[in-house]
């Protein structure tokens, strides 16, 4: 395994699964009566946020806590990061402090990368979301969701199809997943109005298709993602209403899904524009388990990452 987690890119298939098993081994741990385990005792772990974030930013400080390291959050509002201190001094100084790992949150495509090439620091660099361009530890929590619910017991994602609908053009989610899930053996399928789909999306690994309805009852897990309001700048939608009405996901294409499909949602949700309440609450939904194995998954990538090779006591 990479040094660093900077895009699904740095693992290869077997890396991928390595990180999916042993946070099935970690989430069977942490349901049991010793949450906190001592693997990471005095390791210091780094939470560099330079963007909005909740779930991701508590999920990893959750799972770092679980295996005993110590975290600093540090938030770019109101830190030397936001008065224009280049990353480079900001790596320095968590250097001195001792770091082994620094997560980074970042609204620049390609900042995690910066952090880690620059080789100011020796331990490792997580990228927990740069610009629109990766988010790999998010695409490991969906493809280990898919797993547990679609895979049938098979350790990759041969055989599965899966959409993922939205505002792909602004979505680092959709980048990670389109290349992992391919990765794993699933076929993806991209459902998006053509002014939510980036330039050279033909490239992709992965099917296109503007007609939602034709997609639902043909998918295994269906990805949701969140209209990225923030990153527009300019008009991409007719109106919310028309969004909606073709690319939402509403009580009528949730009831034409396969019997067991799923419906996901990386969060945070436009509830009523992207995915109705109904569908986002419904039984075929796991977007607050997604959150639950977040957890896991990152413990496995911290646990990989920085203890590497040792075996996993539980
Ligand atoms: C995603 C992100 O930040 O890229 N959310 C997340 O990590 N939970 C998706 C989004 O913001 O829509």
């Amino acid at each position: 395994m990479n040094r660093h987690l900077l895009s699904i890119n740095d693992l290869t298939k077997s890396d991928a699964l390595t990180i999916l098993n042993t946070a099935e081994t970690l989430a069977r741990a942490s349901d049991g009566p010793m949450k906190k385990l001592p693997t990471l005792r005095g390791r210091t772990i780094v939470n560099l946020f330079a963007e909005d974030s909740t779930r991701t930013r508590i999920s990893f400080e959750a799972a770092a806590k679980r295996l005993s390291a110590d975290v600093i959050n540090f938030s770019a509002k109101g830190s030397s990061l936001s008065k224009g201190e280049s990353l480079k001094d900001t790596a320095q100084t968590l250097q001195a402090m001792g770091a082994d790992a620094v997560i980074i949150r970042h609204n620049a495509s390609g900042a995690a990368h910066t952090l880690a090439k620059g080789e100011w620091m020796s331990g490792s660099v997580i990228n927990a979301g740069d610009g629109t361009h990766e988010h790999p530890s998010q695409a490991l929590l969906d493809a280990f969701t898919i797993r547990k619910h679609c895979a049938h017991g098979n350790e990759d994602l041969t055989g599965l199809r899966i959409a993922i609908v939205g505002d792909i053009l602004h979505s680092r989610v959709a980048r990670s997943n389109v290349a992992l899930l391919t990765m794993l053996g699933a076929k993806v399928v991209l459902v998006a109005p053509p002014t939510l789909l980036p330039i050279g999306v033909d490239s992709w690994p992965a099917e296109v298709s503007y007609d939602f309805d034709s997609v639902i009852s043909e998918v295994d897990a269906v990805i949701m993602l969140r209209i990225q309001i923030e990153r527009m700048t300019e008009m991409y939608l007719p109106n919310a209403r028309e969004y909606s009405r073709f690319f939402g996901l509403d009580k009528d294409r949730l009831v034409r899904m396969k019997t067991n499909a799923i419906v996901m949602h990386p969060g945070p949700m436009n509830r009523g524009l992207e995915i109705s309440a109904e569908s986002a609450d419904s039984a075929r939904s796991v977007i607050i388990e997604q959150v639950k194995n977040g957890v896991s998954v990152r413990m496995a990538i911290l646990y990989l990452l920085l203890a590497g090779t040792a075996e996993l006591e539980i």
